[in-house]
């Protein structure tokens, strides 16, 4: 399986591409996770990723097509791999097509994850991320039992950095700019497949594998 996660932030990319990387043993890679680790890791490149991932625009084209190679090449993607914040832009889109070219394994199809976006507001200044374990949580939407779950294993709650209204609706603006292009990039293409995102988590993870079958 060699899929692309397309849709806006906080439609559920993230959430889905960790339960299907659980049960189809093909690479989740993020690009997202991949640069809050080095922004973490406190490098030069991490230092200037910061500051724009904190104001909600996107790292250059090159960068992310040299970090996207690199993932890539790595043994556990031969198989098959499950791109979520990949392409973001055209250009993405026209690199990593001549990248899977390069590597003799075409893309299987492009999902874009649909959702209004009234709704993604509350998802995303409502996301935490569990330091445990590293599960996604809503402190609106995720149950008691779930919370509960991260907190007596020792966890923490933690709230991504760019999660605040202000970021967020420069993301939406970013996203409505740069990666609806995308979407339209790979449906004149025929590899377009949609998924209504609206939904308990679980039926939308049904909805995705009808798509991706
Ligand atoms: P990235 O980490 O990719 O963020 P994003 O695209 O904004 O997407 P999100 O992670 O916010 O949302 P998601 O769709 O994964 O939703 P999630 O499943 O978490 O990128 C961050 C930054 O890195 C970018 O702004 C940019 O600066 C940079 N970057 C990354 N890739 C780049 C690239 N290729 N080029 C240039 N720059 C790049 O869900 C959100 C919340 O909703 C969670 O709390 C979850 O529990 C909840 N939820 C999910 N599904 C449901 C549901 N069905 N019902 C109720 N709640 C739900």
């Amino acid at each position: 399986m060699r899929i692309v996660l397309l849709g806006a932030p906080g439609s559920g990319k993230g959430t889905q591409a960790m339960i299907l990387t659980g049960q189809k043993n093909v690479p989740h890679i993020s690009t997202g996770d991949m640069l809050r680790e080095a922004v973490s890791s406190g490098t030069r490149f991490g230092r200037k990723a910061k500051d724009i991932m904190e104001a909600g625009e996107l790292v250059s084209d090159e960068i992310m097509l040299g970090i996207i190679a690199e993932r890539l090449s790595q043994a556990d993607a031969a198989d098959g791999f499950i791109l979520d914040g990949f392409p973001r832009t055209r250009q993405q889109a026209i690199d990593l097509d001549e990248l899977l070219d390069q590597l003799g394994v075409p893309l299987d199809t492009a999902v874009l994850m649909d959702v209004d976006f009234d709704i993604l507001m509350k998802r995303l200044t409502g996301r935490r991320t569990c330091s445990k374990t590293g599960k996604l949580l809503n402190i609106y939407f995720s149950s008691e039992e779930e919370i509960a779950e991260c907190l007596n294993a020792g966890g923490e709650l933690i709230h991504r950095e760019d999660d605040n209204e202000e970021t967020i609706g420069n993301r939406l603006n970013v996203y409505r700019e740069n990666t609806e292009p995308v979407v339209e990039f790979y449906r004149k293409r025929d590899r377009l497949t949609m998924v209504d995102a609206d939904g308990p988590i679980d039926v939308v993870y049904e909805r995705l594998l009808d798509a991706i079958s």
